[in-house]
């Protein structure tokens, strides 16, 4: 589990005590609540899950199940990199799944998860309807089209590049983590 920024425990707790507050906190509110934090904090960290066990007297182990079961949660935070892999039918036919397996083996995680250093976070995305640049991969929001292995390098190098212009090559974790 990634370690929280500092300052982000206090954001969390805040949060979902905003929400548990402006929601009645039976269990068909449930998904609503989730959904209200997932879109004010950018995902759904373990620890409002917990918080919301707690104010709605259910199992935490309910909600971490019906929030892996509905892939509209997302349990990792974004990175400050978002990249997503089409998986539509003709981008896999295309070599999507491979275009995939090259941005894990680059980024060093696995597809839904983030890097410890929030810079990358790697998600597969369903057809987003230009079928006829296959294999396509969205960077940030920008559409990349005919994503080879070689173009992954390509793109992999820009972003890297962006991080030293931004950190001057300091890639580690922010220096006040939580540690918990
Ligand atoms: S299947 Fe990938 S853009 Fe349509």
């Amino acid at each position: 589990m990634l370690q929280l920024l500092k300052g982000e425990k206090e954001e969390i707790l805040a949060c979902v005590k905003e929400v548990l507050g402006e929601n009645s906190k039976t269990h068909e509110n449930l998904v609503p609540i989730l959904q209200q934090v997932q879109k004010k904090l950018g995902y759904l960290p373990a620890l409002a899950m917990d918080k919301i066990a707690e104010g709605l007297q259910v199992p935490a182990v309910d909600i971490y199940g019906l929030a892996t079961f509905y892939n509209q949660f997302r349990l990792n935070p974004p990175g400050k990199h978002e990249v997503k892999v089409c998986m539509g039918t003709a981008c896999y036919m295309a070599g999507g799944d491979i275009t995939l397996e090259s941005f894990e083996r680059r980024m060093e995680i696995k597809e839904g998860e983030t890097s410890v250093d929030r810079y990358y976070s790697l998600d597969r995305v369903a057809c987003v309807g230009c079928c006829t640049l296959a294999p396509v991969a969205v960077i940030d929001d920008e559409v990349e089209g005919k994503v080879t292995p070689t173009r992954v390098d390509g793109i992999m190098l820009a972003l890297e590049e962006d991080r030293e212009d931004n950190t001057g090559g300091n890639s580690g974790p922010g220096e006040g983590a939580d540690h918990e």
